[in-house]
């Protein structure tokens, strides 16, 4: 969570920091802030709420610099506000830094300074950063850096200015995101590559336990041991436009409307790099497959365990990633362990790969964004070309996620000798006709969004599927609630009789999802039990001949394997609940309290 840019170089860099904020925002948005070098000093703008409120402060009070640093917040320690928000400058006004991450011995350092005679102005832990900063500056900036990370516990990524220093930016980063781009006029940090894209495609990503001095003109690299490093700049293919709403209200509709090409794009790209990947990977030697991710990246590993365990009949467990790194999870060098991971860089699953690590288990990931932490530990990554994703609520990332993991679950069924390779061509030729059909179902926007607009007066909306129907059911759920506010759960069509149906009433909506031919006489029958007790019902359905009637509305899906659709039920899944939202007003986008990059626990 937290966003965090710099830039010094030969243009303002109160524009630039702005702008890159802004491109920053999905990692947290209840406060923002940003501090400048100028005039001997540091002019600082600080703004709890969204950043268009620090914005308007800024054209009320204008700051100008070459130098800057700024933050855009998601509250660990101490609420939003003002104070709270960064930048943080210490108390004898030399050291200003933006901070992404968790300090957890802060206490004990703000113990310690204090009896200092420190005093604090804020609850947070990043500003105890700062105040160690300046108690230790001793002139150099770089050794004032490595002393305070040899004391810091917990996870930082961190811009820094010093008085001392005015013509140089300073940054570090440990277990949280930070990437260096240089450009002509300038060099930037930044937790994230759409922050800078504007300017530079030409990006250096850094290591754990690694700090960069930015100049106008060069970048220099150290470890904690003062050594110098020397890295190679990767060059970004996104474009900038991929980076825009390009005339969409929101960037999920943008994300939304992308999925055929992304689709297209991460099978052409995945096909091949599975099969060399698994050359090398004598699968045989895996007793049990354990999916481990957070949000929406889980619900893709559930409906993954159905996948994998149909073709391959192989034992597949998928498990929290919060809750897999605590339980003292049962795994070996017998056991693959898969995670997915849009941002790769959630604290949560980075945690459960290391914890599956050490336990002697090979890893195996699947994450969208370039050089992440995930991506860069796992032992085999795949990258879904999902491109970047800006909305909090993820689409396009998950329906890359499910491609992926459809196409190494035959690959593996193949090597496992539990599927023909005249079988495997058959399911491989009907994933390739998956972004077509999605094509077909986004061409039918409108009707989604007429029903969606009928919806948006209910207090529960309920998900209920069956098989691999209830694991998309999972995600249809959480993606409602999480931008529409509108109360929502998720059921195994079996499971109602057993609690939620006691939660049936007239004002209750029953979205049921139902493309498992074999499934569906009884799905239909909880589909009537609901309908008894007065609920509506939306179906989600590639049968053909279901009923419409006033109690119940058919949305007919294109055919395929069952296995596959929920890449197609998940599209007027999203359509809906961005519909829902939009007619209620919602910030979309930008969902109250929930952060795109969950990088703390
Ligand atoms: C947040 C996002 C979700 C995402 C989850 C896991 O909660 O809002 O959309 O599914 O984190 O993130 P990851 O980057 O690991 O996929």
């Amino acid at each position: 969570m937290c966003g965090i840019i710099g830039y010094v170089g030969a243009q303002d860099a109160v524009p630039i920091i702005v702008d890159g904020l802004k491109k920053l925002e999905y990692r947290g948005y209840d406060s923002a802030g940003i501090a400048v070098y100028a005039n001997d000093g540091f002019s600082v703008a600080k703004q709890e709420g969204r950043l268009n409120a620090l914005e308007t402060r800024l054209e009320e009070q204008p700051l100008f610099g070459h130098l800057g640093i700024g933050h855009t917040r998601w509250a660990t320690h101490g609420e939003p506000s003002d104070v709270n928000s960064h930048p943080h400058i210490g108390s004898q006004n030399k050291i200003a830094i933006v901070h992404n991450g968790i300090i957890e011995n802060y206490k004990q350092l703000k113990e310690y300074l204090e009896r200092r005679g420190v005093s604090f102005a804020s609850q947070t832990d990043s500003e105890v950063i700062a105040q160690l900063a300046e108690y230790y500056h001793r002139g150099n900036i770089l050794d004032t850096v490595i002393k305070v990370t040899g004391r810091l516990e917990g996870s930082f990524a961190l811009g820094i200015m010093c008085l001392d220093e005015p013509e140089t930016l300073i940054a570090v980063k440990k277990d949280n995101p930070l990437i260096v781009g240089v450009s002509e006029h300038g060099n930037f940090i930044a937790s994230d590559v759409p922050a800078i894209l504007k300017h530079t495609n030409k990006v250096y990503y850094l290591n754990d336990k690694e700090i960069t001095i930015l100049r106008k003109d060069g970048v220099r690299f150290f470890d904690f041991d003062k050594e110098e490093l020397q890295k190679t700049p990767e060059t970004i293919t996104w474009s900038f436009d991929s980076a825009e709403k390009g005339g969409y209200p929101h960037f999920m509709l943008k994300e939304i409307m992308e999925q055929p090409k992304i689709m297209r794009d991460t099978i052409n790209n995945t096909s091949a790099s599975v099969r060399e990947a698994m050359n090398e990977l004598d699968i045989t030697q895996f007793n049990k497959i354990v999916i481990t991710a957070c949000g929406s990246a889980y619900n893709a590993g559930f409906v993954a365990k159905y996948v994998f365990e149909r073709l391959c009949r192989f034992p597949v467990e998928v498990e929290l990633a919060s809750e897999f790194r605590y339980k003292d999870p049962i795994v070996d060098e017998r056991t693959l362990v898969i995670l997915v991971s849009q941002s790769g860089e959630t604290a949560d699953t980075i945690a459960a790969m290391r914890e599956a690590k050490a336990r002697g288990a090979h890893t195996l990931s699947i994450v969208n964004v370039v050089g992440s932490a995930i991506a860069k530990e796992s032992d085999i990554c795949f990258y879904t070309a999902a491109g970047p994703e800006i909305a909090v609520a993820t689409t396009k990332a998950f329906s890359a996620q499910l491609v992926v993991l459809y196409i190494l679950a035959i690959e593996f069924a193949l090597r496992l000798g539990k599927l023909t390779a005249d079988d495997s061509d058959k399911l491989t030729a009907e994933i390739a006709l998956l972004p077509d059909k999605v094509e077909t179902l986004l061409s039918q926007v409108d009707t989604i969004q007429k029903y969606a607009a009928s919806c948006v007066g209910y207090k529960s909306i309920f998900f209920i599927g069956r098989n691999i129907d209830y694991a998309i059911a999972m995600e249809g759920s959480l993606k409602l609630k999480e931008i529409s506010y509108i109360h929502s759960e998720a059921y195994a069509g079996g499971e109602l009789k057993h609690g939620t149906i006691s939660l049936i009433e007239e004002e209750t909506l029953v979205v049921a999802i139902a493309n498992c031919e074999r499934l569906y006489p009884k799905i239909i029958s909880n589909v009537e039990q609901v309908i008894s007790r007065g609920a509506k019902v939306l179906l989600l359905s590639n049968f053909e001949n279901a009923e419409q009637n006033d109690h119940q509305s058919h949305i007919l899906l294109p055919p395929t394997v069952d296995l596959f659709s929920p890449s197609l039920s998940v599209i007027v899944l999203q359509l809906f609940s961005y519909y829902v939202a939009a007619n209620k007003g919602a910030d979309i986008d930008k969902p109250r309290n929930l952060a795109k990059s969950v990088t703390v626990e």
